[in-house]
């Protein structure tokens, strides 16, 4: 399926870095190093294909899309870290602390994080956006926080060689990983002034998409191999993670994520534009390999 707004992001991404002609750039250089590897980019395109199918201005939302990609770029690199999943593969090349060690990544990630809001509450994407503008930046701040992404994190963490239930693991899903998936959907929305009834049901379709991309990615750290997924494999039986997929076995956690997809896509019923882009994107989810 082609991803129109692929493109647009990989174009305006470095555009944000700051110049590495600096007595920083040691750190310039860690940012841009794992912002800049290739990622499939999910977040700032499902920010994009809200935007677009809510009627909203996509050029003018992509210092929105790419903050997403930023919070996302910061928290890969704190994830690697030997302190956390100790991965010394990412995107396919050696993770970021492996080239420039623990404490420059470890402040590549915080820069990142503060980047991600200097793009967002610039002059320019507040005198567009009004308030909109500050209500994203709000709606990303809040699912990277403690009680969102980090969050999520500190659970996965926690439950490391314990059993937690099915109902603590599904918190921990959405929270490191599905906040930083439905904040771009409704970031995508408030951009475009999108109505509550629009709203709501980006909301649940990013609530089922979130949790499916988290069992898909338990499922291929064990079926899939690390030339294919630029990431270590076995990394959570290494690390002795608690999931669906050592909770139900793989069977099982297919079929949640087929049932969540489904239920994904009945929500797209609400817009009156073409969401084709949208109903192929989450059918790929649920059956990507990388
Ligand atoms: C990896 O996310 C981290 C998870 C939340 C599972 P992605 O699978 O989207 O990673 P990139 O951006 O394509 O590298
Ligand atoms: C991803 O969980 C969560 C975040 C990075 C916030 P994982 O630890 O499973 O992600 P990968 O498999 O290393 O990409
Ligand atoms: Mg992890
Ligand atoms: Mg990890
Ligand atoms: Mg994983």
């Amino acid at each position: 399926m082609e991803n129109k707004y692929l493109p647009l992001i990989e174009e305006y991404l470095p555009t944000l870095l700051p110049s590495s002609e600096c007595t920083e750039k040691n750190v310039v250089k860690s940012m841009e190093y794992s912002l800049l590897a290739p990622g499939k980019r999910l977040r700032p395109t499902l920010l994009l294909a809200f935007c677009d199918v809510c009627g909203g201005d996509v050029f003018a939302a992509l210092p929105y899309a790419c903050a997403v990609e930023m919070i996302h770029s910061y928290s890969l690199i704190h994830d690697d870290l030997p302190c956390m999943d100790d991965d010394d593969l990412r995107r396919g090349r050696p993770s970021n602390h492996i080239v420039f060690g623990e404490d420059t990544a470890l402040l590549a990630g915080d820069a990142l994080q503060a980047l991600a809001y200097e793009s967002m509450l610039s002059e320019k994407s507040l005198s567009r956006f009004g308030l909109g503008g500050a209500r994203a930046a709000a709606i990303l701040s809040k699912a990277s926080g403690a009680l969102g992404m980090v969050g999520g994190q500190v659970i996965d963490l926690e439950t490391e060689g314990k059993d937690p239930s099915i109902e603590t693991i599904t918190e921990m899903y959405s929270k490191k990983t599905g906040q930083l998936i439905k904040a771009p959907c409704l970031m995508g929305c408030v951009l475009s002034g999108a109505d509550e009834k629009k709203t709501e049901a980006a909301e649940i379709y990013a609530e089922k998409i979130g949790l499916a991309f988290q069992i898909v990615d338990d499922i291929l750290d064990i079926v899939s191999d690390t030339e294919t997924l630029g990431k270590p494999v076995g990394s959570d039986v290494e690390n002795e993670k608690v999931n669906y997929v050592t909770k139900l076995g793989i069977e099982r956690s297919r079929e949640i994520v087929s049932q969540l997809t489904r239920e994904a896509l009945e929500q797209l019923e609400v817009f009156d534009s073409d969401t084709s882009f949208l109903k192929e994107l989450a059918l790929e989810l649920s059956q990507r390999v990388y």
